[in-house]
């Protein structure tokens, strides 16, 4: 049966189709037109590409989709001396430059004046931890021990433990050298994570320097012999 079937095609065939398939992929009278292209994901990827105007692409979307993109911005860089708009006003101060240069001054600067803009609740908390997960604790570890698997491989400096000799380090400074790094064992964290996120990862190593505590709540808390009537 299936040598019968085989011998029904015959090679002019196979060429009619591959000669059709390649007429309407490969002819169009628009020099600058693609044709019809085969899976088009494969060269137009439906990610936003850095410095592609997707407005100008004539063949991947419909006209009201085109006018809507048309100059949609992808990787272009705000107009010097410009801050970029923020939709929600709280969150319009993130966008500023951050102010403290690269320095030795501007690291003792940012110790003496910088605060948090975040209370310290424990949803902060909570929202730093996630970021500290995703970001640091290969090299800090769980508790800010400095035992991250980076570090426990070995020929990796052991970063200080939060809660022993960074445990008086101001949260200027904690923000200070997430921005730019410290030494050149850190690197630099600014373009991973934003301002809010690196104030957010900044509350979870307060709580780590804090013995895993929220502050306020005193380590005596945990002693039987402390009396009861600190509000909680
Ligand atoms: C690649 C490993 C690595 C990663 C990732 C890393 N750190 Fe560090 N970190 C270090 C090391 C090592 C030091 C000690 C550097 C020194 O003092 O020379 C350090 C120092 C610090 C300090 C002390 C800075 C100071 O001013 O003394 C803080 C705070 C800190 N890291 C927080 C973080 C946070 C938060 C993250 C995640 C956003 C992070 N680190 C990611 C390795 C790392």
């Amino acid at each position: 049966m299936l040598s019968m079937k085989r011998k029904n095609i015959n090679p002019a065939q196979i060429a009619t189709v591959i000669g059709g398939m390649a007429l309407v992929m490969g002819c169009s009278s628009d020099p600058d037109s693609p044709g019809l292209e085969y899976m088009p994901d494969m060269y137009r990827s439906p990610a936003i590409e850095a410095y592609v105007d997707y407005g100008l692409d004539p063949y991947y979307f419909g006209d009201s989709l085109v006018n809507a993109q048309r100059a949609t911005p992808s990787a272009r860089l705000p107009v010097q001396g410009t801050i970029a708009f923020a939709e929600n006003e709280a969150d319009a101060l993130y966008n500023f430059p951050y102010p403290y240069p690269h320095t030795n001054e501007g690291y003792e600067q940012a110790g003496r004046e910088l605060h948090s803009p975040i209370p310290m609740t424990e949803a902060t908390v909570e929202q730093g931890k996630i970021i500290y997960e995703k970001f640091c604790i290969e090299c800090h570890g769980p508790k800010g021990m400095g035992d991250g698997p980076v570090v426990n491989k070995g020929n990796y400096p052991t970063p200080p433990a939060f809660d022993g000799l960074l445990r008086d380090l101001p949260e200027g400074k904690v923000f200070h050298s997430i921005t730019y790094g410290k030494n050149i064992a850190m690197g630099s964290h600014a373009s991973q994570i934003n301002q809010k996120e690196r104030w957010l990862v900044v509350q979870y190593v307060k709580y780590l320097q804090h013995d895993g505590k929220m502050p306020g709540e005193s380590a005596a808390s945990d002693s039987t012999t402390t009396a009861t009537t600190e509000a909680k």
